[in-house]
């Protein structure tokens, strides 16, 4: 587990970066703290790489500061920036970019030589990096002839050779196939809690980042709209965005009818009980959405509306394999995607019942 009360490994401070009239980073503060993995997750151009290659160095930012281990390394107000190569951090880039021309143990060492560490405990170190990422005996053969999993270790082994205080790692495993790409997530995970150090990794793919984060920062348009847990982003998104961001959501205007329960205009007999304290949360508004995963809704082959429960008919049935995914459309008429179990099958036209585990739902102001 991250140190909880231990100083920040990296510390960013209202951190600014406008290009021509994009503000690609719009005032981000965060830390991470010393064994972490955190993670910035969101869209294409949210500004996850521009905030990366900040902390690395390789931009300079407009305004805020960025402080390594407590010390200042950029400030916009001073004009200062530390060149990358004095920050003592490794990284591995979405184009890894390992060195064609040479070996792979020259490939691991090159850091270690640019530090000028002498021969003998450079020969060691990489031996020793070379084991920590499954490369061992590996040493002598070019860098290319390898698979892509194993030029990204070596990518990897180079980043951890000189044992730096932050990995800075941005969408290291896009270039990988999909099931590679699993495997690799979880190996780097073990590797980083074995190492201890902590991690600012940057990720498009919510699974990825669910995976291998102790706590995700999701992002929009430059900013940081929520940071918490993947546990907490996940049960407790604090905005639309987050919600639709992190896995599947379903969603229903709903009309509260009390403080506990809320009906859904056009399904009749419908009536949904609220969480405790759900409605709260949106008091004065008369337009409301109820949201909840598809992991929370249940199919049933009695089909009568009542309490919790949509009167549907399927529509289409995918199997994939461990799950089947059956297109619905209610009696209302509102069509959704209700994944279920092998266990019970429905054929296409079958009239069902979808079962909301309420307590698992989250109420919204209406969109
Ligand atoms: N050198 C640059 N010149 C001009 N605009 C840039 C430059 N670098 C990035 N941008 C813009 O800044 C915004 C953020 O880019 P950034 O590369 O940080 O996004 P990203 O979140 O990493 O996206 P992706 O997931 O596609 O890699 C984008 O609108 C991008 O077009
Ligand atoms: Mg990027």
């Amino acid at each position: 587990m991250p140190a909880i009360n231990g100083d920040a490994v990296l510390e960013l401070r209202d951190v600014q970066k406008t290009f021509g009239s994009t503000a690609a980073v719009d005032g981000i503060t965060l830390s991470v703290s010393p064994g972490e993995v955190f993670t910035l997750l969101g869209p294409s151009g949210c500004g996850k790489s521009t905030t990366l290659r900040i902390v690395a160095g390789l931009e300079e930012l407009d305004a805020g500061e960025v402080l390594l281990g407590g010390r200042l390394i950029a400030s916009g107000a001073r004009g200062f920036s530390l060149p990358p190569e004095r920050r003592d951090l490794g990284m591995v880039f979405q184009s890894y970019a390992i060195w064609p021309h040479m070996t792979v143990f020259e490939n691991v060492a090159f850091p270690l030589k640019l530090r000028g560490v002498p021969k003998n405990v450079t020969q060691s170190r990489v031996e020793h990096v070379l084991d920590l990422v499954g490369l061992s005996g590996l040493g002598s053969r070019g860098a290319t002839d390898l698979s892509g999993g194993q030029q990204q270790r070596v990518a990897l082994a180079r980043a951890i050779v000189y044992e730096p205080k932050l990995l800075l790692l941005d969408e290291p495993l896009s270039n990988l196939d999909a099931k590679l790409r699993e495997h690799m997530r979880i190996e780097l995970r073990a590797l980083q809690q074995r190492l201890g150090i902590a991690v600012l990794f940057v990720t498009h793919d919510q699974a990825e980042a669910m995976v291998l984060s102790d706590r995700i920062a999701v992002m929009q348009s430059g900013r940081l709209e929520q940071v918490g847990t993947p546990v907490a982003l996940y049960e407790r998104p604090a905005s639309p965005f987050v919600r639709d961001f992190l896995g599947r959501v379903l969603t229903l205007e709903v009309c509260l009818r009390s403080a506990e329960r809320a009906e859904a205009p056009g399904e009749a007999g419908v009536v949904f009980q609220l969480p405790p304290g759900c409605s709260r949360a949106v008091d004065g508004t008369s337009k409301l959405v109820l949201a909840w995963r598809p992991e929370n809704v249940s199919i049933e082959p009695d089909s009568a509306p009542g309490l919790n429960r949509l009167s549907a008919i399927i529509e289409s049935a995918a199997y994939l394999g461990e799950r089947i995914e059956y297109g619905v459309r209610t009696a209302g008429g509102r069509s959704m995607l209700v994944v279920s179990t092998r266990q019970n099958r429905y054929e296409p036209g079958a009239m069902v019942g979808l079962r909301v585990d309420t307590s698992e739902a989250t109420l919204w102001p209406g969109e």
